[in-house]
């Protein structure tokens, strides 16, 4: 049994999540945590709502509320969303914290003490309009080094290059248009270069990361500069050091607090565990091991400058240090990062962007079918339309008329001749290559997911699936009056082999299953869900805030065959998939219309 962290990407609190968002980081994540559960390992599955930074600043400007109100109404409206869909956190969180901002504040002197967090002046956009600090990613221009003329002031998505607002040719404001202007700030750094030689010694043990991610962190590596770790706004942690502390102007920069989120929130779920250290057995654990998840632009921060910040905090840097009393803390093992959903609704109308809202497509079709077409024709390894036609097609015509009909057709006929799970006799080749082949496939499909190829795994657990539908249709056991004997032995076999494709989908498809494994004659908790509590924090910190959590350790799945009980009686099941409409291709629903253009 291993301790495996599953370190989810933090959704910024600045307005409902849309499919493309959790087919990012929520999906892939919660299937990953079920699986390893599963397989028995001890799994800590963390994230919140990243709420500080302009994101949410420029929100609460729109609705009029603070920034505060803007992430409380957003953080309650993400959470409620990720329940629905089954994610199952051990706790989903958020920055807004006291535990967060404390445990910050101390990686943050961690670095300044052991200097690899330095001060410097530089130069710093502001909005000539309204005076006010123009963050980086709100400043657009063209990039020096590749031309591209949409790069934004922290980076350029055309060739990966971390930038500066200065840096851009022909800056400006993605708010309005207008020309920054520049003048001279102070900052924190974080001293890149002092870190890089340790960086580049751990990338090279990271043998087994995707060529993508390896790819573009060695591209960072080549030239890393001090990177500002503060900026000039008053929505963000306060900056724990003399003269700085009580500037309501200057603050810590959201992605160095975002990242430390995963940290910071062990250690809370610690403490609500009622185990205050219990957090050191995943981050402080060389034989722990960690996974990462989240959209492609997130991979900096999660290759290299949450990686840096580690290093530097205990002490590893080219400058050496003094551990902080968390060190020491372990870098990522893996970094699962997907490529991108875009939402066109149709082949047709690829110019207009339609959001498709997570809780919109919730009400309307339930979790599973959501989970089921992310895993299979999600963005994993390129960047993907989302279409309703292909939705249809997916759920109508692979999850229905595939899944849902082998394991309605395969109790209905047991129910019909037998009222009970039948008693095989002697297995015939046929019934031996099936039973066989799906016993491999807890080998095949593991090994998929505990290398996050959803795909592969999900495709390997339908092909038992089909195999098991041809082998109903060839075997005809509704022929079979005149030999009952061989009737139930078709049956058992086609029922022991729905209720293992029942466990190898039961990461994808976890709601569906508890119902499937009821079906089959199941008590108790087969799949467990997440919950949703109302919490606080103690004298001076956030009161009244839900955070989602669950007792995972309860449920019965195992990533293994488990023999049928013979003779369990069975009653006629109710179908686990609805249908949806076929026209639904052509039209979308009417809350994400499809627009012909
Ligand atoms: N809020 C960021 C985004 O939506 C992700 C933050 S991930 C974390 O792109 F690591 F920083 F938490
Ligand atoms: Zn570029």
């Amino acid at each position: 049994m291993s301790k495996i962290l599953a370190a989810v990407a933090w959704p910024y609190a600045n307005g409902p999540r849309h499919i493309g968002h959790v087919s990012g980081f929520g999906v892939p994540s919660d299937v990953f945590a079920r699986y390893q559960r599963m397989a028995g390992h001890d799994v800590l599955m963390v994230s919140g709502s990243d709420e500080h930074g302009t994101a949410i600043q420029v929100q609460a400007d729109k609705e009029g509320l603070t920034p505060q109100q803007t992430a409380d109404k957003y953080h309650r409206v993400i959470a409620t969303d990720l329940r629905h869909l089954g994610l199952t956190y051990d706790l989903y969180t958020r920055t807004t914290t006291r535990n967060h901002t404390l445990v910050v504040q101390e990686l943050f002197r961690a670095l300044v003490n052991n200097g690899y967090a330095v001060p410097h002046k530089q130069l710093g956009a502001i909005s000539p309009s309204t005076g006010r600090t123009l963050a980086d990613r709100y400043i657009e221009g063209t990039c020096p080094i590749c031309g591209y003329e949409s790069a934004r002031g922290d980076q350029c998505d055309n060739c990966g290059h971390q930038l500066d607002p200065i840096d851009l040719i022909n800056p400006r404001s993605r708010l309005n248009g207008e020309r920054p202007k520049f003048v001279e700030t102070e900052h924190f750094f974080l001293q890149l270069p002092a870190l890089s030689g340790a960086l580049s010694r751990w990338l090279e043990t990271r043998t087994d990361w995707r060529p993508n991610v390896m790819n573009f962190s060695l591209q960072l590596l080549k030239d890393l500069k001090p990177r500002a770790i503060t900026r000039d706004l008053d929505w963000g942690i306060p900056i724990p050091e003399p003269g700085w502390r009580d500037n309501p102007m200057k603050s810590i920069y959201v992605w160095f607090d975002a990242v430390i989120g995963y940290l910071s929130a062990s250690i809370e779920w610690a403490w609500r565990q009622g185990r205050p250290n219990a957090w050191q057995e995943w981050w402080q654990n060389p034989q722990a091991r960690s996974y990462y998840f989240m959209g492609k632009d997130n991979i900096t921060f999660h290759s290299v400058i949450w990686p840096g910040i580690l290093l530097g905090v205990n002490g590893q840097g080219d400058r050496g240090g003094q551990p902080s009393p968390l060190s020491p803390l372990e870098l990522p093992t893996e970094i699962a990062s997907s490529e991108f959903l875009t939402m066109s609704g149709s082949k047709f109308s690829t110019s207009r962007q339609t959001v498709i809202y997570v809780s919109d497509f919730l009400r309307e079709f339930g979790p599973d079918a959501l989970r089921y077409y992310i895993a299979v024709a999600g963005p994993e390894s390129q960047d993907t339309d989302f279409t309703w036609d292909e939705f249809v097609r997916r759920t109508n015509h692979e999850l229905n008329n595939e899944w849902g009909n082998l394991v309605n057709r395969s109790i209905n006929m047991a129910v019909k001749y037998n009222g009970a799970v039948p008693t095989p006799g002697t297995l015939t080749a046929a019934d031996q290559q099936l039973r066989q082949t799906a016993e491999q496939a807890f080998t095949t499909v593991g090994q998929a997911l505990e290398r996050a190829h959803f795909k592969e795994a999900i495709g390997e657990a339908m092909r038992v699936v089909s195999l098991a539908n041809k082998y109903l249709s060839e075997a005809e056991p509704w022929k079979l009056q005149d030999d009952p004997a061989r009737r139930d032995t078709v049956l058992h076999t086609a029922l022991q082999t729905v209720q293992d494709c029942n466990t190898l989908l039961t990461p994808f498809l976890p709601h569906a299953a508890q119902r499937i494994f009821e079906q089959l004659g199941g008590h108790g908790v087969w799949a467990a869900q997440p919950e949703m509590n109302e919490v606080s924090e103690g004298p001076e910190g956030l009161s009244n805030y839900p955070i989602l959590t669950g007792d995972y350790s309860q449920q019965q799945a195992r990533w293994e065959s488990r023999p049928l009980l013979t003779g369990q009686p069975l009653a006629k099941p109710q179908p686990v998939f609805q249908k949806v409409d076929e026209a639904l291709g052509q039209t979308g629903p009417t809350w994400a219309p499809i627009n012909a253009d």
